[in-house]
């Protein structure tokens, strides 16, 4: 009886240290190639004719290298996007909807502006958002500049009057002097202000993520199950063909089979096959930007995975990108943990003083 045990028990061991080294051995290979230039790492899984770029650091926002010339204009920018005097009740600035503490959203599931006005959508967080060709969950606007003027004027949000907020910036003596500092001139009007907010959220970026570190040679920076999530992010589970480049975003719209009855993309096409389209969101960060989805449908990222995972799309209905992936348990988990491996905490940011 006793040596039944001694016999299982020796049984287990070796099963054990078989499958634990199974899986060192795993990795350390992953970690070794991923540690190579991404020029040299395994072919990512991506359907023929797909458009895509490799996924690595983000390159330096436009505005960078100007940051000396431009400053005037950037800390006005600043001022203005947390001024409630851009709403009309005077509650409301950029900054309610676009928290720097929470990665420049605003954690909830809808945002709420005007008189408790329920918006339509989701925040998303105006982090690198200088990378996307075009703005807004369904892409309506074109640049960051001709998106500012929206939420001003949106009932659900400031619900203001453009000549009226003009009326009070030109009333205060500070905003005077911060024009004139920033364009030479005292005059105040609707465009000089969207390029300074505009200008100023160019300087708004990600914090450095572990995968960064990794990235840049740190190849202790990823655990054994991250490694593992970023090659089944590039290969098995397929994500690669939407969440590319180094803002995991192919700047491209998709159904995705979340659209939830919201036409997105169609609302500005009016073609019939962008009918639930939405832009393909960053996933930078996305571990600290949930609820997520257009409309906040998701408050677990977790979730999110497994429906990636399991769904099956009646034909027609969602992108032919998207496939029952069958990720089993231990897939899914290291999934998520590279998602939370691409998610670093916002920036040091400091709130500007308004002037009176
Ligand atoms: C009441 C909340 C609210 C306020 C106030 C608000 N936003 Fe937003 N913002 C949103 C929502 C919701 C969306 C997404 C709407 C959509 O896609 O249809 C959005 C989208 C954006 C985007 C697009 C990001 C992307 O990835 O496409 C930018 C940039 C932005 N807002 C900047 C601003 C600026 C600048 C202001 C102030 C002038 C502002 N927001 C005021 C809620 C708000
Ligand atoms: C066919 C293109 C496509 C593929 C493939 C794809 N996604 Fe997405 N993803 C999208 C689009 C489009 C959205 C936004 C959909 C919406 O809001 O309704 C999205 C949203 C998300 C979100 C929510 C982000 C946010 O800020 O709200 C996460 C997380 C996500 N995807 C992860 C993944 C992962 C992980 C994979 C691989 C298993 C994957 N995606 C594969 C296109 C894709």
């Amino acid at each position: 009886m006793r040596k039944r045990w001694v016999i299982l028990a020796l049984w287990i061991s070796i099963l054990a240290s078989v499958s634990f080294t199974g899986n060192n051995e795993e990795a350390d290979h992953l970690r070794n190639i991923y540690s190579l230039n991404p020029g040299k790492w395994p072919a990512p899984f991506i359907d023929a004719g797909v458009p895509w770029n490799e996924l690595g650091l983000l390159p330096e926002s436009p505005v960078e290298k100007q940051k000396d010339s431009l400053k005037q204009l950037i800390e006005l920018g600043k001022m203005l996007f947390f001024d409630t005097r851009l709403s009309s009740s005077g509650k409301i600035s950029c900054a309610t909807c676009h928290q720097p503490e929470l990665n420049w959203t605003d954690g909830k599931e809808k945002s709420i502006g005007h008189e408790g006005a329920v918006n339509k959508r989701n925040s998303p967080s105006i982090q690198n958002s200088w990378f996307y060709n075009r703005l807004f969950w369904d892409g309506r606007s074109k640049d960051l500049q001709d998106q500012a003027f929206a939420p001003i004027n949106s009932e659900s949000e400031m619900h203001s009057e453009m000549h009226e907020v003009m009326q009070k910036l030109s009333r205060s003596k500070g905003y005077k002097e911060m024009f004139t500092n920033a364009f030479g001139d005292d005059e105040i009007n609707p465009f000089l202000m969207t390029e300074a907010i505009a200008t100023f959220e160019k300087t708004i970026i990600s914090g450095t993520s572990r995968f960064d570190d990794f990235l840049a040679g740190d190849k202790k920076a990823l655990t054994n199950s991250e490694l593992r999530g970023l090659h089944l992010f590039r290969t098995k589970a397929r994500c690669m063909n939407c969440h590319n480049g180094p803002l995991f975003s192919d700047n491209q719209f998709h159904n995705s089979g979340f659209s939830g009855g919201d036409a997105g993309y169609y609302n500005v096409t009016h073609k019939d096959t962008d009918k639930g389209k939405f832009k393909t969101p960053s996933l930078r960060d996305v571990a600290r930007t949930g609820p997520w989805m257009h409309d906040g449908q998701f408050n677990d990222l977790g979730q999110i995975i497994s429906r990636y995972s399991l769904a099956k799309f009646p034909p027609g209905e969602a992108d032919a990108l998207l496939q029952n992936l069958g990720l089993n348990n231990r897939e899914q988990k290291d999934l998520l943990a590279f998602l939370k491996a691409i998610s670093a905490a916002p920036r040091d940011f400091t709130k500007p003083i308004l002037p009176q």
